[in-house]
């Protein structure tokens, strides 16, 4: 059995007060549940979510690392700075890096790499547009985003890696994928690994991205293949947030 993963991705929203307060409401109203729960922080505020999350059961990650080690590369967070601050997961290629500030599958591919290189986890978020779609393109853009990481990494490496398959049409729109398309492209991508690697296949977590919501949630973590959810809005309240974790498997 896969372990449920439910990660909060709070994009650039908050204050340092808001994201104090919004970490400190979901600690206390974790429980002990039998599946992970992390946060991606604005990287400003990961030292102070840090402090807080030290001893409990959330996860910290961060929206983004660098493709490179270190250098000269003005403005960006490495993987060992990110490492220092304890963070353990590193969303790579999320859509809205990859349509506005210009990721490419080549350069994911080499943040996925650096994460690893300092033993955090990347979550690499693959998905298709509405017009993609709609020309019949998902299936092969999933391809297409998925062998630039193993090309570059090898298969062996997703099994120190999440998938986040989030359909663009779905991000923020308020449009979910039902829990049959979902769970169409949820095993598309597993059986995609198992064609080079069964039981990395059946071990890598796959989660749900796109609108996910407390009143969709159970249903889509239901479905065999999706392995728990990447939350955007509804991570931004802890109430929500929880009861998003509550539907885990
Ligand atoms: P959403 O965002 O839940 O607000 O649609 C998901 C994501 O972008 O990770």
């Amino acid at each position: 059995m896969r372990r449920s993963l439910v990660i909060g991705n709070w994009k650039m929203n908050g204050t340092l007060a808001s994201a104090q307060l919004l970490a400190k409401g979901i600690i206390a109203g974790l429980g002990s549940a039998d599946a992970d729960i992390a946060v991606c922080v604005p990287y400003i505020y990961l030292p102070a979510i840090n402090e807080l999350v030290k001893d409990t059961a959330l996860g910290l990650g961060s929206q983004n690392i660098a493709d490179k080690a270190s250098g000269a590369y003005t403005g960006e967070i490495s993987a060992s700075m990110l490492k220092e601050f304890n963070t353990q997961y590193a969303l790579v290629g999320h859509s809205e890096r990859r349509s506005y500030y210009g990721d490419t599958n080549a350069s994911v591919a080499a943040r996925y790499v650096q994460a690893q290189e300092q033993g955090i986890i990347p979550v690499l978020c693959v998905g298709e547009t509405l017009e993609q779609r709609e020309q019949d393109q998902t299936f092969a853009v999933i391809n297409e985003q998925l062998d630039a990481v193993i090309n570059l990494a090898g298969i062996g490496s997703l099994s120190k890696a999440v998938i986040a398959y989030e359909p663009v049409w779905a991000i923020g729109t308020g449009k979910t994928a039902t829990d049959e398309q979902a769970q169409e492209v949820h095993q598309y991508i597993r059986q995609y690994i198992a064609a080079k690697d069964q039981a990395i296949a059946d071990k890598v977590q796959i989660l749900y991205g796109g609108s996910a919501k407390p009143d969709n949630a159970k249903g889509l973590f239901a479905q065999p293949d999706i392995d728990g959810g990447l939350i955007g809005g509804a991570s931004l309240e802890a109430e929500s947030f929880l009861k998003i974790f509550q539907s885990v498997k």
